[in-house]
């Protein structure tokens, strides 16, 4: 049995969904192999113990405060699970904080590492992970916080000069549609900006495509493979926070309707895009198609994505012959691959360093 730790909830806009994607895990989880352990993460950033995470996961218990006398740390120590399965959507699980948690306290993780988490997340940093792999994204520009104090003028000018209205503006930083807005006219574009800075200390401006929103799977840690694209039909006029969480009136189509070739284009690019940033078991890439030119541009991937049973991810490995129950499966096992293969590389360079001081 591996005994997995379920680990959800947590400080972001997406502790709810971070909810149902645990609990989708937890009832789908082969039983013969995988035995689940909730364990949440509350609202107020605090853990909350086993007993009362698995309430929370059944629907029975609120997640607004942590256990004030449980400590993680120690119980990971003397239960030693064999792995932890992330499932923090957002900011503080899928951003490398987690991950970078989980390393120090050495216990093996379900997913990308420190790096490619927090690259993954970081919109800036992805976009010059993407770039230097040159994979083709929309022309944009970065505005910090302290600059637009300083010289706002001098960064309008900048953004009219590169960019064509309409412009979408977001935090580099957030997640969910959180803080993006589409702005039409030029006099809109400060308080998109400062909306933006609500979020996060950096904004990216970028030209408004008019575009298919197109999404692909990757699975796996040296050698991804890349699921069938699916589309996404916005409910409202772009696929904003409403339309995820609330009105729930977008659409997913799976297997999207696209011409071989482009099939082909969407599914290097993602392996692509998932090389470069380093990721490892699973990330979702997300991509636009436009209207007219037929471009497609990457726009950004997900290394937790969601992950309920109906969520986009394994929806689309379900459309490439792999059930929920077996993609767990493989997520976990993957993350068990990867972090004996690292430790392998420790005790390696441990040797080296002995080797070394014999030598000398
Ligand atoms: N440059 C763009 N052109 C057209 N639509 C965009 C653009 N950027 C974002 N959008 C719309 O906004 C949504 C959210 O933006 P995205 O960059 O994916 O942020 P998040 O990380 O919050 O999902 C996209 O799914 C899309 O509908
Ligand atoms: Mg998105």
């Amino acid at each position: 049995m591996i005994r997995t730790v379920l680990l959800f909830g947590g400080r972001s806009a997406e502790h709810e969904v971070s909810i149902l994607s645990a609990r989708s895990v937890a009832n789908a989880a082969p039983k013969q192999r995988i035995e689940p352990i909730a364990i949440c993460i509350a609202k107020d950033g605090r853990f909350i113990a086993p007993e009362r995470s698995a309430k929370i996961l059944d629907g029975s218990e609120k997640s607004g405060f942590g256990d004030e006398q449980f400590s993680f740390e120690t119980w990971v120590r003397s239960t030693k699970p064999d792995i932890v399965f992330p499932l923090i959507h957002g900011t503080g699980g899928e951003d490398g904080t987690v991950q970078g948690y989980l390393e120090t306290i050495g216990v093996p993780y379900v997913g990308a590492g420190v790096a490619a988490s927090a690259i993954g997340m970081d919109k800036a940093h992805m976009k010059h992970a993407f770039a230097a792999m040159k994979l083709p994204m929309v022309e944009y520009v970065q505005v910090l916080e302290t600059d637009w104090k300083n010289e706002r003028d001098r960064i309008v000018r900048a953004i009219n000069n590169a960019l064509r209205l309409p412009y979408f503006v977001k935090p580099a930083n957030s997640g969910s549609s959180v803080g993006v807005t589409k702005v039409k006219t030029d006099g809109d574009l400060g308080a998109a900006i400062e909306k933006a800075f609500r979020f996060d200390e950096k904004a990216l401006v970028e030209r408004g495509v008019d575009a298919r929103e197109i999404e692909v799977s990757v699975l796996g840690n040296e050698e991804p493979e890349a699921s069938v694209p699916g589309e996404i039909i916005a409910g409202r006029e772009f696929y904003d926070y409403e339309d995820k969480y609330i009105e729930n009136k977008s659409q997913l189509v799976i297997p999207a309707k696209l011409p071989k070739e482009k099939i082909e284009e969407f599914r290097r690019f993602a392996i692509a895009a998932f090389k470069a940033i380093g990721a490892a078991g699973y990330a979702r890439v997300d991509f636009f198609l436009e209207r007219g030119t037929s471009r497609v541009f990457v726009n950004e991937i997900n290394t937790i994505p969601g992950f309920t049973n109906i969520s986009m991810y394994p929806k689309l490995w379900e459309a490439t012959e792999i059930k929920y129950s077996h993609l767990i499966e493989k997520l976990i096992d993957l993350g068990l691959q990867r972090w004996r293969a690292r430790e392998a590389r420790r005790d390696s360079a441990m040797k080296w360093f002995e080797e070394v001081k014999a030598l000398t």
